[in-house]
């Protein structure tokens, strides 16, 4: 299995045979979509827990764990023999925006390298390096420079979640980066008018992806290592609970001498320190791309349901924030009825991004 990082996407290879699988390390979530006429329509959607320590910062510790998750999460009739799109974060994948001169494009591949050794804190010879134009806005003396996304993914994680699919049984591999995948998500279900700056924060288990995008276009990513863990982590230990009991709390379930008033307490304590980051990373990527406002927040990811996250989003950034809706635009055909879902519709931002890649596309 060739391991390269393929996230590129154009309109023509658009495709909804793939199945989107976003291996978290709390849940494994997958996503088919099925082309209409009008658009796409939902196939799969579920979403099965992963062993707590089975993925440690981005990497997978226990593949035989994951595997089981996997197979279990595609257990769906139609399932066998689909490509998957999987998508690597975290300390697996960096991702930098280089400007440079005109140039051609044998030029350009020879440029990227030299700005990749520069850029990206990862020795050259251990990553997949990937990169795309974006096409730049603004007065013609600005379009004459090119701004070129560079992804580096580490190509040791690459394999280690490539031997879960293989051992999983699956099939061919699209191999993205979380932040893309919600980006993707996002353009498909929002259509973003070209001026309007939008913050896209994705907050996990353990990771927090915060991108800033102009229109559909992505200026800046950074995936911070924090996410509801560190607030289930909170309420365990200021509460004395396991992390079991605290996790059962922040969704809602009742434990016996711990009273609603004290768990939100804590998490919102805990949730304002994340945030506290989140907006930092929005800031500084609004000083280095000269934006002056962000029009809108959309948040996504299990750990944005957290008591206080849009709030104190909204009061840092001044600016409103929403749950992202990564079904918005897509038919759900009987599926009206939230308890069939199987979590929170907003976990599904980043494998509905993921099954929007074809097989092979670039
Ligand atoms: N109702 C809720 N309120 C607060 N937090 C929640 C709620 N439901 C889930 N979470 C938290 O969301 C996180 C899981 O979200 P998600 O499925 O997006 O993570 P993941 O993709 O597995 O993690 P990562 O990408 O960081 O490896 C967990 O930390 C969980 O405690
Ligand atoms: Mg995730």
């Amino acid at each position: 299995m060739r391991t390269l990082v393929r996230w590129r996407r154009d309109s023509s290879s658009i495709g909804a045979s793939s199945i989107g699988l976003d291996i978290g390390s709390s849940a494994v979530k997958a996503v088919q979509l099925k082309e209409t006429a009008g658009g796409y329509a939902l196939g799969i959607w579920d979403s099965e827990p992963v062993p707590r320590g089975a993925i440690v910062d981005s990497t997978v510790l226990d593949p035989a764990a994951v595997a089981a998750a996997v197979r279990r999460v595609l257990r769906h009739e139609g399932c066998a023999g689909l490509p998957v799109a999987v998508s690597v974060s975290g300390s697996a994948a960096v991702v930098r925006r280089v400007s440079l001169p005109p140039m051609t494009a044998e030029e350009l591949e020879e440029a990227v390298r030299w700005e990749a050794s520069y850029q990206i804190p990862i020795p050259l010879q251990d990553v997949a390096l990937d990169y795309q134009v974006l096409r730049r806005e603004g007065p013609s003396s600005a379009r004459d420079a090119m701004d070129v996304l560079l992804v580096a993914a580490r190509r040791e994680r690459i394999a280690g979640y490539l031997a879960v699919v293989e051992r999983a049984g699956l099939g061919a591999v699209v191999v993205d980066v979380d932040a893309f995948a919600v980006q993707n998500t996002f353009v498909l279900n929002y259509d973003p008018a070209p001026g309007r700056c939008v913050a896209l924060v994705n907050a996990g288990a353990s990771l927090t992806t915060v991108s800033l995008l102009m229109g559909s276009r992505m200026l800046a990513t950074r995936d911070l290592p924090l996410g509801g863990n560190a607030c289930t982590e909170a309420l365990q230990h200021e509460l004395g609970l396991t992390f079991e009991m605290a996790e059962g709390l922040e969704a809602g379930r009742a434990v016996d001498g711990a009273s609603r008033e004290d768990v939100t307490d804590v998490l919102e304590a805990a949730t304002e320190r994340l945030m506290q980051e989140v907006a930092a990373t929005i800031d500084a990527f609004r000083a280095v791309e000269s934006v002056e406002t962000v029009d809108e927040v959309f948040m996504s990811g299990g750990a944005s349901r957290l008591p206080g996250f849009a709030r104190s989003l909204e009061a840092r950034l001044q600016a409103p924030v929403a749950m992202l809706d990564p079904f918005r635009v897509i038919a759900r055909a009987g599926r009206g009825d939230s308890d069939e879902d199987p979590g929170h519709p907003s976990t599904a931002a980043v494998a509905v991004g993921l099954a929007l890649r074809r097989a092979g596309d670039r």
